[in-house]
Protein backbone atom coordinates (compact mmCIF):
# COMPACT_ATOMS: atom_id res chain seq x y z
CA UNK A 1 0.00 0.00 0.00
CA UNK A 2 1.95 3.06 -0.86
CA UNK A 3 0.73 6.72 -1.72
CA UNK A 4 1.05 7.88 -5.32
CA UNK A 5 -1.50 10.99 -5.01
CA UNK A 6 -0.78 13.92 -3.38
CA UNK A 7 -3.44 16.92 -2.44
CA UNK A 8 -2.19 20.37 -2.13
CA UNK A 9 -4.34 23.16 -0.41
CA UNK A 10 -3.08 26.62 -1.70
CA UNK A 11 -6.55 28.51 -1.53
CA UNK A 12 -5.84 30.50 1.61
CA UNK A 13 -6.44 34.33 1.50
CA UNK A 14 -3.04 34.61 3.52
CA UNK A 15 -4.34 37.44 6.36
CA UNK A 16 -1.20 36.97 8.26
CA UNK A 17 0.73 38.04 5.25
CA UNK A 18 -0.80 41.45 4.50
CA UNK A 19 -0.31 43.50 2.27
CA UNK A 20 2.06 41.14 0.65
CA UNK A 21 -0.47 38.93 -0.35
CA UNK A 22 -3.23 41.72 -1.28
CA UNK A 23 -2.98 40.99 -4.86
CA UNK A 24 -0.68 37.50 -5.10
CA UNK A 25 -0.92 34.54 -3.56
CA UNK A 26 1.33 33.71 -0.17
CA UNK A 27 2.14 30.30 -2.55
CA UNK A 28 3.65 32.24 -4.80
CA UNK A 29 6.10 34.36 -2.26
CA UNK A 30 9.76 33.56 -3.23
CA UNK A 31 12.30 31.81 -0.86
CA UNK A 32 15.40 32.66 -1.98
CA UNK A 33 14.94 31.29 -5.57
CA UNK A 34 12.07 29.83 -5.88
CA UNK A 35 8.06 30.34 -5.04
CA UNK A 36 6.90 28.31 -1.90
CA UNK A 37 4.60 26.11 -3.83
CA UNK A 38 7.48 24.86 -5.79
CA UNK A 39 9.53 23.71 -2.49
CA UNK A 40 5.88 21.84 -1.77
CA UNK A 41 5.65 19.85 -5.14
CA UNK A 42 9.18 18.88 -4.62
CA UNK A 43 8.57 17.37 -1.52
CA UNK A 44 5.61 15.32 -3.00
CA UNK A 45 7.81 14.54 -5.90
CA UNK A 46 11.34 13.48 -3.73
CA UNK A 47 8.55 11.39 -2.05
CA UNK A 48 8.06 9.25 -4.80
CA UNK A 49 4.17 11.12 -5.69
CA UNK A 50 3.79 11.37 -9.25
CA UNK A 51 0.03 12.87 -9.41
CA UNK A 52 -0.59 15.86 -7.89
CA UNK A 53 -3.57 18.28 -7.40
CA UNK A 54 -3.28 21.48 -6.29
CA UNK A 55 -6.43 22.89 -4.90
CA UNK A 56 -6.73 26.87 -5.57
CA UNK A 57 -9.12 30.16 -5.69
CA UNK A 58 -9.66 33.40 -5.95
CA UNK A 59 -6.31 35.07 -6.34
CA UNK A 60 -4.51 32.39 -7.35
CA UNK A 61 -3.62 31.89 -10.83
CA UNK A 62 0.34 32.48 -10.64
CA UNK A 63 -0.12 29.38 -9.26
CA UNK A 64 -1.45 27.20 -11.62
CA UNK A 65 0.80 29.50 -14.41
CA UNK A 66 3.82 28.60 -12.39
CA UNK A 67 3.43 24.91 -13.35
CA UNK A 68 3.02 25.31 -17.21
CA UNK A 69 6.02 24.76 -19.38
CA UNK A 70 7.01 27.56 -22.06
CA UNK A 71 10.15 28.04 -23.90
CA UNK A 72 12.49 31.07 -22.32
CA UNK A 73 14.74 32.10 -24.83
CA UNK A 74 17.86 31.51 -22.50
CA UNK A 75 19.59 29.18 -20.69
CA UNK A 76 18.36 29.01 -16.52
CA UNK A 77 19.61 26.26 -14.69
CA UNK A 78 16.35 26.51 -12.62
CA UNK A 79 14.19 26.46 -14.76
CA UNK A 80 15.70 23.37 -16.95
CA UNK A 81 15.44 21.81 -13.05
CA UNK A 82 11.76 22.48 -12.94
CA UNK A 83 11.04 21.28 -16.44
CA UNK A 84 13.01 17.82 -15.62
CA UNK A 85 10.51 16.99 -12.75
CA UNK A 86 7.32 18.70 -14.76
CA UNK A 87 8.19 15.85 -17.19
CA UNK A 88 7.27 13.61 -14.46
CA UNK A 89 4.37 15.30 -12.89
CA UNK A 90 0.93 15.38 -13.30
CA UNK A 91 -0.32 18.52 -11.74
CA UNK A 92 -3.94 19.03 -12.31
CA UNK A 93 -5.93 22.11 -10.63
CA UNK A 94 -9.19 22.75 -8.72
CA UNK A 95 -10.78 25.96 -7.43
CA UNK A 96 -12.33 26.25 -4.43
CA UNK A 97 -15.69 28.53 -5.21
CA UNK A 98 -15.19 30.80 -1.73
CA UNK A 99 -12.63 30.59 0.98
CA UNK A 100 -14.75 28.24 3.69
CA UNK A 101 -11.54 26.79 5.09
CA UNK A 102 -8.93 23.78 4.78
CA UNK A 103 -12.12 21.33 5.51
CA UNK A 104 -13.94 23.09 2.64
CA UNK A 105 -10.60 23.09 0.49
CA UNK A 106 -10.14 19.31 0.89
CA UNK A 107 -13.28 18.16 0.29
CA UNK A 108 -12.77 19.02 -3.32
CA UNK A 109 -10.16 16.39 -3.68
CA UNK A 110 -12.34 13.81 -3.69
CA UNK A 111 -13.09 12.66 -7.41
CA UNK A 112 -9.07 12.99 -7.56
CA UNK A 113 -8.27 10.42 -4.41
CA UNK A 114 -10.82 7.94 -5.83
CA UNK A 115 -10.22 5.22 -3.04
CA UNK A 116 -6.70 5.54 -2.45
CA UNK A 117 -4.92 6.99 0.42
CA UNK A 118 -3.09 10.37 0.03
CA UNK A 119 -0.48 12.79 0.64
CA UNK A 120 -2.31 16.24 1.69
CA UNK A 121 0.85 18.80 1.88
CA UNK A 122 -0.65 22.96 2.87
CA UNK A 123 1.06 25.07 0.35
CA UNK A 124 2.29 27.49 2.73
CA UNK A 125 5.09 25.32 4.49
CA UNK A 126 8.20 23.78 3.95
CA UNK A 127 9.90 20.93 5.83
CA UNK A 128 13.22 20.25 5.35
CA UNK A 129 14.16 16.86 4.83
CA UNK A 130 10.87 16.18 2.94
CA UNK A 131 8.34 15.33 5.75
CA UNK A 132 5.78 13.17 3.51
CA UNK A 133 8.17 10.71 2.53
CA UNK A 134 8.62 10.13 6.82
CA UNK A 135 5.17 10.23 7.13
CA UNK A 136 4.56 7.51 4.26
CA UNK A 137 7.12 5.10 6.27
CA UNK A 138 4.94 5.28 9.30
CA UNK A 139 1.60 5.01 7.41
CA UNK A 140 2.65 1.75 5.50
CA UNK A 141 3.72 0.60 9.23
CA UNK A 142 0.31 1.13 10.64
CA UNK A 143 -2.31 1.09 7.93
CA UNK A 144 -4.05 4.22 9.22
CA UNK A 145 -4.26 8.16 8.86
CA UNK A 146 -0.90 9.67 9.98
CA UNK A 147 0.15 13.30 10.98
CA UNK A 148 2.84 15.36 11.42
CA UNK A 149 3.39 17.05 14.33
CA UNK A 150 5.75 19.20 15.84
CA UNK A 151 6.34 20.40 19.64
CA UNK A 152 5.51 23.99 19.97
CA UNK A 153 6.61 27.18 21.92
CA UNK A 154 3.97 28.76 23.82
CA UNK A 155 3.44 31.83 21.42
CA UNK A 156 2.64 29.26 18.59
CA UNK A 157 0.41 27.19 20.04
CA UNK A 158 -3.19 29.12 19.34
CA UNK A 159 -1.96 29.43 15.33
CA UNK A 160 -2.10 25.71 14.86
CA UNK A 161 -4.20 22.59 15.77
CA UNK A 162 -3.11 20.53 18.88
CA UNK A 163 -3.54 17.15 20.12
CA UNK A 164 -3.39 15.04 22.60
CA UNK A 165 -2.07 12.00 22.50
CA UNK A 166 -0.53 8.48 23.74
CA UNK A 167 2.83 8.27 23.09
CA UNK A 168 2.97 4.54 21.64
CA UNK A 169 6.75 4.40 20.53
CA UNK A 170 9.39 6.98 20.52
CA UNK A 171 8.12 10.28 18.46
CA UNK A 172 4.47 8.19 17.16
CA UNK A 173 1.58 8.78 19.33
CA UNK A 174 -1.98 7.35 18.58
CA UNK A 175 -4.33 11.10 18.68
CA UNK A 176 -7.13 11.16 21.10
CA UNK A 177 -8.25 14.45 20.78
CA UNK A 178 -7.93 17.61 18.36
CA UNK A 179 -8.39 21.15 18.74
CA UNK A 180 -7.85 23.79 16.29
CA UNK A 181 -5.90 26.79 17.33
CA UNK A 182 -6.91 27.03 21.12
CA UNK A 183 -5.74 29.47 23.67
CA UNK A 184 -2.53 28.00 25.27
CA UNK A 185 -4.72 27.56 28.56
CA UNK A 186 -7.21 25.71 27.28
CA UNK A 187 -4.39 23.91 24.51
CA UNK A 188 -4.47 19.75 25.84
CA UNK A 189 -0.62 19.65 24.88
CA UNK A 190 1.82 22.05 22.93
CA UNK A 191 2.22 19.30 20.31
CA UNK A 192 0.31 20.86 16.96
CA UNK A 193 0.06 19.55 13.45
CA UNK A 194 2.31 20.66 10.76
CA UNK A 195 0.16 20.75 7.37
CA UNK A 196 1.44 17.66 6.41
CA UNK A 197 -1.17 14.34 6.43
CA UNK A 198 -1.70 10.95 5.07
CA UNK A 199 -4.89 10.58 4.86
CA UNK A 200 -7.89 7.95 3.66
CA UNK A 201 -10.50 8.69 1.26
CA UNK A 202 -13.15 7.95 4.65
CA UNK A 203 -12.10 11.69 5.95
CA UNK A 204 -14.66 13.01 3.05
CA UNK A 205 -17.79 11.64 4.57
CA UNK A 206 -16.11 13.40 7.91
CA UNK A 207 -15.46 17.07 6.35
CA UNK A 208 -19.48 16.59 4.55
CA UNK A 209 -20.68 16.39 8.23
CA UNK A 210 -19.08 19.75 9.73
CA UNK A 211 -20.46 23.02 11.33
CA UNK A 212 -18.04 25.97 10.41
CA UNK A 213 -15.43 25.66 13.49
CA UNK A 214 -12.70 28.14 14.33
CA UNK A 215 -13.18 31.47 12.89
CA UNK A 216 -16.22 30.37 10.91
CA UNK A 217 -14.42 28.12 8.52
CA UNK A 218 -14.81 24.24 7.93
CA UNK A 219 -11.82 22.90 9.54
CA UNK A 220 -9.84 19.88 8.60
CA UNK A 221 -8.95 19.47 12.21
CA UNK A 222 -12.45 19.35 13.39
CA UNK A 223 -13.05 16.21 11.13
CA UNK A 224 -9.76 14.42 12.39
CA UNK A 225 -11.25 14.78 15.92
CA UNK A 226 -14.73 12.59 14.52
CA UNK A 227 -12.94 10.90 12.68
CA UNK A 228 -10.36 9.72 15.75
CA UNK A 229 -13.01 8.82 18.20
CA UNK A 230 -14.15 6.17 15.57
CA UNK A 231 -10.84 4.71 13.87
CA UNK A 232 -7.65 5.40 14.52
CA UNK A 233 -5.30 7.93 13.70
CA UNK A 234 -1.37 8.70 14.60
CA UNK A 235 0.64 11.28 14.54
CA UNK A 236 4.30 11.55 14.01
CA UNK A 237 6.85 14.32 15.42
CA UNK A 238 8.26 15.53 12.76
CA UNK A 239 12.28 16.03 13.62
CA UNK A 240 13.29 17.95 10.72
CA UNK A 241 13.15 21.57 10.03
CA UNK A 242 9.31 23.59 8.85
CA UNK A 243 8.67 26.76 8.29
CA UNK A 244 5.58 28.26 7.70
CA UNK A 245 5.27 30.77 5.02
CA UNK A 246 1.50 32.18 6.19
CA UNK A 247 4.21 34.07 9.31
CA UNK A 248 6.30 37.00 8.32
CA UNK A 249 9.13 36.01 10.78
CA UNK A 250 8.83 32.44 9.55
CA UNK A 251 8.91 33.35 5.68
CA UNK A 252 12.17 35.90 6.85
CA UNK A 253 13.50 33.17 8.52
CA UNK A 254 12.99 30.26 5.60
CA UNK A 255 14.54 33.07 2.96
CA UNK A 256 17.66 33.77 5.67
CA UNK A 257 18.44 30.12 6.55
CA UNK A 258 18.20 28.66 3.14
CA UNK A 259 20.07 31.40 1.37
CA UNK A 260 23.08 30.47 3.97
CA UNK A 261 22.92 26.70 2.76
CA UNK A 262 22.66 27.26 -1.18
CA UNK A 263 26.11 27.52 -2.47
CA UNK A 264 24.75 30.05 -5.29
CA UNK A 265 24.88 32.46 -2.35
CA UNK A 266 28.04 32.75 -0.69
CA UNK A 267 28.38 36.99 -1.65
CA UNK A 268 25.23 37.20 0.18
CA UNK A 269 26.60 34.97 3.28
CA UNK A 270 29.86 37.54 3.54
CA UNK A 271 27.90 40.21 3.39
CA UNK A 272 25.05 39.41 5.85
CA UNK A 273 28.00 38.47 8.18
CA UNK A 274 29.42 41.70 8.06
CA UNK A 275 26.04 42.93 9.70
CA UNK A 276 25.64 41.44 12.09
CA UNK A 277 29.09 41.42 13.73
C1 LIG B 1 -3.77 25.01 9.16
C2 LIG B 1 -4.48 23.97 10.02
C3 LIG B 1 -3.82 23.86 11.39
C4 LIG B 1 -2.33 23.58 11.23
C5 LIG B 1 -1.69 24.66 10.33
C6 LIG B 1 -0.24 24.33 10.02
O1 LIG B 1 -4.02 26.29 9.70
O2 LIG B 1 -5.85 24.31 10.13
O3 LIG B 1 -4.42 22.83 12.13
O4 LIG B 1 -1.72 23.56 12.49
O5 LIG B 1 -2.38 24.77 9.08
O6 LIG B 1 0.37 25.38 9.31
P1 LIG B 1 -3.67 27.67 8.88
O7 LIG B 1 -2.23 27.96 9.19
O8 LIG B 1 -3.92 27.36 7.44
O9 LIG B 1 -4.61 28.69 9.44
Amino acid sequence: MTIKKAVIPAAGLGTRMLPITKAQPKEMLPVVDKPVIQYVVEEAYHSGIKEILIITGRNKRAVEDHFDRIIFPVKDEGIERLERMLDELSILFVRQKEPKGLGDAVKYAKPFVGDEPFALLLGDNITIPPCIKELVKVFEKYKAPVIALEKLPKERISLHGIIKGEEIEDGIYRIEDFVEKPKVEEAPSDIGIIGRYILTPEIFAYIEELKPGRNGEIQLTDALKVMSMEKTVYGMIFNGRRYDIGDKTEWLKANIELALENKNFQEFKKWLKGKIT
